[in-house]
């Protein structure tokens, strides 16, 4: 059941090129945008996306796509504070639900005060039978296949690109978007399940860094962004499975009170592919450098080639296009918390005090 694999982490992780490769043929057939006609942006003015956890990190990359691809003013939240804060809704905005299970107790709660308020409710969900998905006004299918690891990575990555799906078909609907950018961003997401398949063969050397990473009490990750919410997103899966204290950053919040952090023994990984923002992560990452903190650059050759010197490690990846890097980047950030894990000898599967699907409170 697990493959060959020793964890189904590891199974998951490695799952991800054929997993995007079915979502890719389902929501973006040859034909063109496959989401279905009630999923209408036309004459939306806000959405809303809701969720926790590392679904909510989907939520907080895909704000970044509706916003450029079909300017529209984007909120994201975690169910828990949505559903208590009681926000004032609009007939015209659409709320969009994110769930690997479709049973977390926050989000449905969230789903049911928004239902009748909104334009619409859209779940994503994982399992198409699930409370969420029954009781939203549309459901998307993720398409991952079972998750079993605690620590959730393909549904991830699959729920980034039906978000991203999303977002061009709310594009297109609003006119924001033409021909020419729509084919250029659906050939971009097409070449995803290569561009995993080429970051799967990093796990080796990420497996070596994870030995230094394992004596960390506290590891930084920082991204700019889309890969702002990435650098949250890994910061979570080191933190559940590790142990080690880790904490996502906007790169450019550092020197408002991380920095204080930064010491030799604190292991700054940034996850920054060569893109409009890159010479100012750089200098962030310099301010790391000069106070001797352990600068892990994930980068693309480019990148590596303008900024890897004077870091302590490097990760190349394949380029990508700009707005879809998180789900590139998404794999070494697993494979990071999940190397390192395996060296602290932690429970990757079943990490402590922790349960796959949150249906209490
Ligand atoms: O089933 P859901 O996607 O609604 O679950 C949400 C979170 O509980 C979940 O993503 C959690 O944060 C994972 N353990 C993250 O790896």
């Amino acid at each position: 059941e697990k493959g060959g694999y020793k964890h189904f982490m590891a199974k998951e992780i490695a799952e991800q090129p054929v997993v995007l490769a079915d979502a890719l043929r389902h929501y973006l057939p040859k034909s063109g945008l496959n989401m279905p006609d009630e999923l209408d942006f036309s004459n939306i003015d806000r959405i809303i996306l809701i969720a926790c956890g590392t679904a909510h990190y989907a939520c907080a990359v895909a704000k970044y796509w509706f916003e450029e691809f079909a300017r529209i003013p984007c909120e994201i939240d975690v169910a828990s504070e949505f559903r208590y804060r009681e926000p004032p809704l609009s007939a015209r905005s659409l709320a969009i639900f994110v769930s690997q299970s479709g049973e977390t107790a926050d989000t449905l709660a969230a789903l049911r005060y928004c239902a009748e308020n909104v334009a619409k409710t859209v779940a994503v969900v994982n399992v198409p039978s699930s409370s969420i998905a029954r009781e939203a006004d549309i459901a998307l299918p993720i398409l991952a296949g079972i998750e079993v690891g605690v620590a959730s990575t393909k549904a991830f990555t699959a729920q980034l690109l039906v978000l991203a799906v999303m977002a061009l078909k709310a594009g297109r609907d609003r006119g924001q978007i033409d021909d020419e950018i729509l084919s250029a961003h659906t050939e971009a997401l097409r070449s995803l399940p290569g561009l995993l398949n080429q970051a799967m063969s990093l796990s080796e050397p990420i497996a070596k860094l994870a030995e230094s990473l394992a004596e960390a009490q506290d590891i930084l990750f920082l991204g700019r962004g889309p890969m702002y919410p990435l650098a949250l997103e890994g910061a979570l899966k080191l933190k559940e499975i590790s142990y080690i204290h880790a904490e996502g950053y906007a790169s450019g919040e550092l020197k408002h009170g991380p920095i204080a952090l930064i010491d030799r023994s604190v292991p700054v990984i940034v996850m920054a592919p060569h893109d409009r923002l890159f010479d100012k992560t750089v200098s962030n990452m310099q301010e790391v450098m000069a106070r001797h903190g352990m600068v892990l650059l994930a980068s693309d050759a480019k990148g590596l080639q303008i900024a890897g010197d004077g870091t302590w490690a490097q990760i190349q990846l394949p380029e990508i296009a700009e707005p879809f890097a998180p789900i590139l980047y998404a794999v070494p950030a697993q494979l990071l918390a999940y190397h390192t894990a395996v060296a602290k000898g932690t429970d990757v599967d079943q990490p402590r005090n922790l349960a796959k699907s949150v249906t209490v409170e």
